[in-house]
């Protein structure tokens, strides 16, 4: 609980946001969110009445839009301080402001930060000294491990990426419970694999504007969010590439109807290819130069380092920005080829992110996690940490509860 190392709320830096005018716009889209999401409602009405988190202080990290709002707004609800930044590129500088402005909480996070905004971002949430952490791809936990952050009891994290960072580079040096959100059936199963392919669609287009129909995309790893993403394409009428480096994932792939052949040869192929593995240094140079001319690059993957963005620049020979989220380059083999979104993902930087029945789930769990981490984290070892079963099937029952199609007891 908070003690005398601790700054108090008043006492940390002011909220980095873009323009406290755009809070009132902000107000419409949290207010339409939370009209859609019955089962954090839920949640939010046992938080007010029970306090759960009363005197913790949470450091987030999680997309600043108007969805995660209502998940700020439970944790408050719940009694919690919050100290939140998002990540680049993926900011509602609406929903910023109206959250800076119409509650206690302390946001950094602006639409137009870039890489080394973010991790400033990152370090001001250390240094408020949060108790708990609630990560997005473990930058918070990373800092931590590295002696800032030194009261943190317990963290959940939401994403493939974090939880490939906790149990890759993380391993052994976390010392407190970290529930990865991510990896319950709830997430997978509703989020990753029903809310990705269409999200992605809608980046898309509104990046672009383009048909998808007739055209070749190559979506490259085929995880719960690649498969997601390719057999939509293909029920839009593309003709879909896979790209896997597990067997058993590219074998699943090819008795779905997928072509399954290698990043070069999809790259040589595809009018789009569609990053979403979670690792860095998927396209490189040498892919670049066998991109067909007026190819299109997106990326759904959590960082955006899947395309070698910086590699494509020093190769180019020029470029420009031709839409609102699509920067065209000049190749010194005489070809164009268009980034989309900067190589962020397309879903939250080009359109409005998940769909926010999916994030409804999503964020219920979080919730309910953040709960019992917080009672009772001497529950858990130190790490990486599953959503206790108890936890999957509360949130599923409360979802069953809010669907019209579903008629039991
Ligand atoms: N945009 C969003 O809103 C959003 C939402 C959820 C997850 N994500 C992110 O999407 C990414 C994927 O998540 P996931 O849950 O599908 O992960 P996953 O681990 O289930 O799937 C990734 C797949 O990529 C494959 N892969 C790895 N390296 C490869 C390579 N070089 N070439 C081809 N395939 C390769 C892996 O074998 C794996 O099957 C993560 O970065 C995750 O954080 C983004």
């Amino acid at each position: 609980m908070t003690n005398h190392d601790t700054p108090s709320m008043a006492s940390l830096e002011p909220s980095m946001i873009a323009n406290p005018a755009l809070a009132e716009s902000g107000e419409a889209r949290i207010s339409w969110a939370r009209g859609h999401m019955p089962v954090l409602a839920r949640l939010c009405a046992e938080f007010e009445r029970d306090q759960p988190l009363k005197g913790r202080r949470i450091g987030m990290c999680l997309h600043v839009e108007a969805k995660t709002a209502v998940l700020v707004e439970t944790l408050l609800a719940g009694g919690a301080e919050v100290i939140w930044t998002g990540s680049p590129a993926t900011t509602d500088d609406g929903v910023a402001a109206a959250m800076a402005t119409r509650t206690g909480v302390r946001i950094y996070s602006i639409k137009a930060d870039d890489v080394p905004a973010h991790h400033a971002h990152i370090e001001r949430i250390l240094a408020s000294n949060p108790d708990l952490l609630l990560d997005n791809g473990a930058d918070l936990i990373a800092g931590s491990v590295d002696g800032r952050g030194h009261r943190v009891v317990a963290a959940t994290e939401e994403t493939t990426s974090g939880r490939n960072r906790l149990i890759g580079e993380l391993s052994g040096k976390v010392n407190f419970p970290v529930i990865v959100i991510n990896d319950s059936p709830i997430k997978l199963g509703f989020e990753s694999e029903r809310g990705i392919g269409p999200a992605a669609v809608d980046g898309f287009m509104r990046a672009t504007n383009t048909l998808i129909a007739g055209k070749t995309f190559a979506v490259i790893g085929f995880g719960w969010c690649g498969r997601s993403l390719a057999r939509t394409l293909r029920a839009l009428g593309a003709i879909v590439i896979v790209v896997e480096t597990d067997p058993i994932k590219a074998l699943e792939a090819a008795y779905e109807g997928m072509l399954v052949t290698d990043i070069n040869r999809a790259a040589e192929r595809a009018d789009t290819i569609i990053t979403v593995t979670g690792h860095p240094g998927i396209i490189l140079k040498e892919q670049f130069l066998k991109l067909k001319d007026g190819a299109m690059l997106g990326n759904m993957g959590h960082f955006s380092t899947e395309i070698d963005v910086a590699g494509l620049r020093a190769l180019s020979t020029g470029s420009r920005q031709v839409n609102l989220h699509v920067e065209e380059f000049d190749l010194p083999n005489g070809r164009k080829v268009h980034l989309l979104a900067r190589g962020e993902m397309l879903n939250l930087t080009a359109a409005i992110g998940h769909q926010i029945e999916v994030m409804d789930l999503g964020f219920a769990l979080q919730a309910h996690a953040m709960r019992i981490i917080s009672q009772h984290p001497g529950d858990f070892t130190n790490g990486y940490q599953s959503v206790p079963d108890h936890v999957n099937r509360a949130i599923a029952e409360h979802g069953l509860r809010t669907l019209s199609s579903v008629d039991i007891d």
